[in-house]
């Protein structure tokens, strides 16, 4: 039983002497069970339908080991697997095999981002990898960034630094300016900015669920006969329903003329930034103040992985830092943690770091055309006599049966996700703009043109 364990404290942690053989043995096996549970997908499904899995709480005296896998075996059965071909529901792509590696060595280093006394090398590596996205988006040697755990949180670290720099830290005044298609996070952050949903000021889309830009400048004229004092204006850069992008260059133009700061929501788009693939919209977005980047949403880095750029990383520090009185500072090197909202943190940045190393910008490349490929064959070949489609220039298609009422829209896309699921196919069904819809995300690698012919075959008849 766990006697052993518990006679052998050496098990506990590794050693600092010897080989860790015991430790070696256990990720051995770990990584076995891992592996077969990826190859296994095929016959499992994108969602478990066993829900076994028991929740067992930790007791008096610690389990065996032989408890413990039998325990992840079954928590890997029951889980949801990106790795399944018919996985098309959500922006959760298979994970990089490179960043599973990462993962493993960040949970290992147990380094913390918090301070360049914790994570010297991992420090060096996030501000290098930060200033190198910065570049190659077109920022200038003043630019920058932070990493966070996911989009939320970069966006919000941007509209504190923006709200920040305009001055506007207390005024209850102080607005933010979004799309109605822009994503439901930024409600949260109104709210953590201890703002009213008021604040939150919704500039309507066009037909294509871009930012209208005749809207955007009556909202602006009203919001300045109201005097409200505007901190940011957020352009999406692939909208969460139907991968739109707002009309950036338009939007940028508006920013500079009136002083006010542009952030791009580039959660899902902002990596086609860094390649040669041509995006309609996605331009002059080096004239955002900052850009908000998630690998995990598409490439396939593991969760969390998300990026802050700036364009002078002055705004962060000047907003950000409070001192850190318990670690020493070198003059030369900025302590993450106090150019963010969070303070410690994982070495995370190991995992993009070593995916984007094996990839390189082919092979990012590679995965994003392929996604936006597969896209472009599900829409050839829905039926589109059948079919109202609402898509954009990325991956991500919404659709929805012509002339069906808003009230039905919930039961038919139940039934629907229901009977894709039965045939291994996982979509997802967004409520928006008051009805429900059917999504299909073309972000997983697995996917073949054999399988969306066999989806589109249960969609279109
Ligand atoms: C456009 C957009 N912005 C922000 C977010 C929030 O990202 P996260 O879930 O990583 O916090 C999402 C999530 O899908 C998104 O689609």
């Amino acid at each position: 039983m766990a006697e052993d364990l518990i006679n052998n404290k050496d098990i506990y942690f590794p050693s600092y002497l010897g080989t860790n053989d015991k430790l070696i043995t256990l990720l051995n096996r770990a990584s076995q069970i891992l592996c077969e549970w990826f190859s296994k997908a095929d016959k499992n499904g994108p969602l478990p339908l066993d829900k076994s899995f028991k929740c067992i709480m930790p007791a008096e005296d610690g389990n065996s080991e032989e408890d413990l896998f039998s325990e992840i075996e079954s928590l890997l059965k029951n889980s949801f697997n990106p790795v399944h071909p018919g996985s098309l529901a959500h922006l959760d792509p298979p994970p990089l095999i490179f960043s599973i590696l990462g993962e493993l060595i960040a949970a290992g280093l147990n380094n913390n981002l918090l301070a360049y006394e914790l994570s010297p090398s991992v420090t060096l590596l996030e501000e290098s990898l930060c200033k190198w996205f910065a570049q190659k988006i077109g920022f200038n040697d003043f630019s920058g960034g932070i990493a966070a755990s996911g989009g939320t949180l970069s966006n919000l670290n941007a509209l504190i630094a923006a709200r920040n720099n305009a001055g506007l830290g207390t005024n209850p005044n102080s607005v933010l300016l979004v799309s109605e298609d822009a994503h439901s996070s930024f409600v949260k952050c109104i709210r953590i900015m201890g703002l009213d949903t008021n604040n939150l000021v919704r500039i309507k889309t066009d037909n294509q669920g871009r930012m209208d830009i005749s809207d955007l400048r009556k909202s602006l004229d009203k919001c300045s006969i109201e005097n409200k004092k505007i901190f940011a204006i957020v352009a999406t850069l692939g909208t969460t329903i139907r991968g739109a992008v707002d009309p950036i260059k338009e939007i940028s133009d508006i920013c500079k003329q009136r002083n006010i700061w542009l952030h791009i929501d580039g959660s899902i788009g902002g990596i086609f930034a860094i390649t040669s693939i041509q995006i309609e919209g996605l331009n002059n977005i080096n004239q955002a103040n900052s850009i908000t980047i998630n690998p995990q949403k598409i490439i396939g880095i593991t969760k969390t992985s998300s990026l802050l750029l700036v364009s002078n990383m002055s705004t962060l520090k000047n907003t950000f830092n409070t001192g850190l009185p318990y670690i020493s500072s070198n003059e030369n090197i900025i302590n993450r943690g106090e150019i963010g909202i969070q303070g410690s943190r994982p070495a995370e940045v190991i995992k993009l770091w070593l995916g984007l190393r094996f990839l390189g910008l082919n092979g990012i490349e590679n995965i994003l055309k392929s996604s936006i490929k597969r896209k472009d064959f599900f829409i050839k070949n829905i039926n589109n006599n059948k079919f109202d489609i609402y898509s954009g220039p990325l991956h991500i298609v919404s659709f929805l049966p012509k002339k069906l009422e808003p009230k039905d829209s919930d039961a038919w896309t139940q039934t629907k996700v229901n009977e894709l699921i039965n045939n291994n196919f996982m979509l997802s069904r967004p409520k928006f703009k008051g009805k429900y819809f059917l999504r299909v995300v073309m972000g997983n690698y697995n996917t073949k043109e054999s399988h969306i012919e066999e989806l589109l075959k249960l969609l279109n008849s």
